[in-house]
């Protein structure tokens, strides 16, 4: 089984992640977490160069290498383990190369979406935990000082990060319309919840959804 979770930076998806790596494995289930980009040692080459600030990279070229991470995570970790009947859990996957390539930087959707094929052999999450938080509130609480956020000047942003709140507007209205298209596998998750509740919500969820 495949798990993703989505969200905007900050909104708290390793944090719930984390805890539902686990309580599955306190359930006995087999659960391998990965995050994107990285996951492979070239993958994770290819994320140091997409967030470090001393690069500048175009819109394609930052697609195209969101992708090529993508391909090496699907093809050397992702599909042995499913094979092996493992429970993949990942933090981010084709959808954020959607809502923030697509929806933030503008790149034409049907371009967008054969490379997206391309990259991961049609791979698609049984279910995606989507947690809704505002971008203010998001980078917020990722940066703790409000000041930051809107000046994108802090020396701790990496180069995502320094797209501007306007980025951030423009993804979540990609990610709102991709939750439109696709309401079979997203479940939309009130992120302004506590921890315990949004884990509790998820662990229900799941069980409701894939019992054993
Ligand atoms: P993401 O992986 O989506 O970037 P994180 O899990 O790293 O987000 O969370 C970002 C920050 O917000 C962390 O400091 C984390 O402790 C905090 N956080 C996570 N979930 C919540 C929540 N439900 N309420 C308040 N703060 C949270
Ligand atoms: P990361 O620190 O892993 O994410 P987060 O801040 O949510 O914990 O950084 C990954 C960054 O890359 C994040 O800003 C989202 C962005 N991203 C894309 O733009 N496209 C993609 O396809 C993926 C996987 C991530």
């Amino acid at each position: 089984m495949l798990i993703t979770f989505e969200g905007i930076d900050g909104a708290g998806k390793s944090t719930q992640i984390a805890k539902l790596v686990n309580f599955l494995t306190n359930e006995g289930v087999d659960v391998l977490s990965l995050r994107e980009p990285g996951g492979t040692p070239a993958a994770e080459k290819i994320r140091t160069i997409l967030l470090d600030n001393a690069h500048k990279v175009t819109p394609v070229g930052e697609l195209l290498l969101f992708s090529a991470s993508r391909a090496e995570l699907v093809q050397d970790v992702i599909k042995p383990a499913l094979q092996e009947g493992r429970t993949v859990i990942l933090d981010r996957f084709f959808d954020s190369t959607t809502a923030y390539q697509g929806y933030g930087r503008g790149i034409d959707l049907a371009l967008l979406q054969s490379i997206i094929s391309l990259s991961t052999c049609g791979l698609t999450p049984d279910i995606t935990i989507y947690l809704a938080l505002e971008p203010e509130e998001a980078l917020k609480r990722k940066f703790a000082k409000s000041s930051i956020l809107l000046e994108f000047e802090g020396g701790e942003l990496d180069r995502m990060e320094r797209s501007g709140i306007e980025f951030y507007r423009n993804v979540q209205k990609g990610y709102q319309e991709i939750m439109r298209l696709h309401p079979e596998r997203f479940v939309c998750i009130n992120a302004l919840e506590s921890i315990t509740v949004i884990h509790h919500h998820i662990t229900k969820i799941l069980k409701e959804r894939f019992p054993r």
